[in-house]
């Protein structure tokens, strides 16, 4: 089983996206006894929460239900998960202090590490901003999703 965990700041916006949109694409491709996949947050403001209903309304449209309940990261999840995908630089610097070897600092990437038009991009935090970002996000994120399972299967 290869676990993957998305790392946001508050997991009510872009983490839980990309794990619903990683979790479509998986089950789409009959992975899931394979693949696991998870989200979470750095701070604790939402703890116990459904993602943003704005984030619920844009993925809705896609077809993607967000079903995540917002979690905070701990530090047994360096462990848990072979890969480790920070929304932005600001999250991946945060995990990176974090680490507490060379094994563990090798799971961590930008979510658009992997992704085909937006790689090394940060997913910037829609939260406090328009409509748009929500959408800019979706797009990001299917992208980046669709290159993370592409070099999974790859095998290097
Ligand atoms: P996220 O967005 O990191 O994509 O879930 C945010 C949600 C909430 C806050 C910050 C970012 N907040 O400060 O409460």
């Amino acid at each position: 089983m290869i676990k993957i965990l998305f790392v946001c700041l508050g997991n009510i916006c872009r983490s839980p996206a990309a794990e619903a949109i990683l979790r479509q694409q998986i089950n789409d491709l009959s992975l899931s006894d394979a693949i696991e996949v998870r989200s979470c947050g750095l701070g604790d403001w939402h703890v116990g929460q459904s993602p943003d209903q704005r984030m619920q309304e844009t993925s809705l449209k896609r077809g993607i239900k967000l079903s995540s309940i917002g979690q905070q990261f701990k530090l047994p999840f360096f462990q848990d998960y072979d890969y480790i995908l920070a929304a932005d630089r600001e999250v991946l610097k945060k995990l990176q202090e974090g680490a507490q070897n060379a094994s563990q600092l090798k799971k961590l990437h930008l979510m658009t590490a992997f992704s085909a038009n937006y790689a090394g991009e940060d997913v910037p935090d829609p939260y406090f901003g328009q409509e748009e970002g929500f959408e800019h996000v979706m797009n990001m994120l299917e992208d980046s999703c669709e290159g993370l399972l592409k070099k999974i299967g790859s095998g290097n």
